[in-house]
């Protein structure tokens, strides 16, 4: 794991995005893992930037999104197929039928879960997965227990993250669904690269627990120090409760690997 620490929002989420414009151009059928959430939205401006002023091209890329309510179809306010239609998709080259999340208004859906892994499989596997932080440290839809090997499933939500993203339901946790399709802790493992983005002061304690503390399923992105190839990309707000800031600033500005991005 990597921990890379920016002064602002604005600076990590320029890096993440020219990160995956790195990524992209390098291999045009890229497989992005995508993820949702307000820290991402400064991320796909970014790319919507980059496609517009750069020509970054991602006509022959294939998404997958992390996760999706239950019960709610892609057209109804609130899903996340449609927060990725807004915040991206509709403002790129993407072919629409590249782009995949689990369907929460599938009758079976577990059998939905199940042909999700093997939508991802079939693609050849993600090349790079974006990942925001949970409050509850979860990842995609990982919440506490889950288990660190599992994959797409169902899952209840717990009222931390139901109160975390009320503001997409107005703002009332009642009315935000209590079940959700997510990508496993091993489907999110499983990445080649895997980038995970997390800004402002209230998530300085879960990514210190996250980054430095033990590995445990009661908070999910512990997992990722599992991972061979993990960048953790912080502002200064979310890295205030890191011990080894110094450190990871000097691999920054030492490794050739992010000579390019420095
Ligand atoms: C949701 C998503 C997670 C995301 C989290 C962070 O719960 N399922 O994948 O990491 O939101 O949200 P925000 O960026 O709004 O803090």
């Amino acid at each position: 794991m990597e921990v890379i620490i920016q002064p602002c929002a604005a600076a990590a989420a320029d890096l993440v995005a020219r990160l995956l414009a790195a990524r992209l151009r390098r291999t045009p059928a890229l497989v992005l893992g995508l993820a949702t959430g307000r820290t991402m939205e400064a991320v796909y401006a970014r790319l919507i930037a980059l496609h517009r002023d750069e020509q970054l091209d991602f006509s022959h890329c294939t998404t997958f999104n992390l996760d999706e309510y239950a019960g709610l179809a892609g057209d109804q306010p609130g899903s996340y197929r449609r927060y990725m239609q807004e915040h991206l998709f509709d403002h790129i080259n993407i072919n629409t039928r590249r782009t995949h999340l689990p369907d929460g208004t599938a009758p079976d859906l577990a059998a939905e879960c199940a042909a999700y892994e093997q939508r991802i499989e079939q693609s050849g596997g993600i090349d790079l997965q974006l990942l925001g932080i949970g409050a509850s440290g979860h990842i995609g839809f990982n919440e506490p227990l889950s288990a660190l090997m599992s994959r797409t499933r169902e899952k209840a939500l717990t009222p931390l993250t139901r109160a975390q993203n009320a503001f997409a339901f107005g703002g009332d946790p009642a009315r935000t669904p209590a079940r959700a399709l997510t990508m496993g802790v091993g489907t999110i493992l499983a990445a080649r690269e895997i980038i995970l983005l997390a800004t402002g002061r209230a998530k300085a304690a879960i990514i210190a627990k996250a980054v430095e503390g033990p590995i445990t399923a009661m908070i999910s992105a512990t997992a990722l120090q599992l991972h061979p190839c993990c960048k953790v990309l912080v502002d200064a707000d979310a890295a205030t409760l890191l011990t080894e800031t110094d450190y990871y600033r000097w691999i920054f500005d030492h490794e050739p690997e992010w000579a390019p991005f420095r």
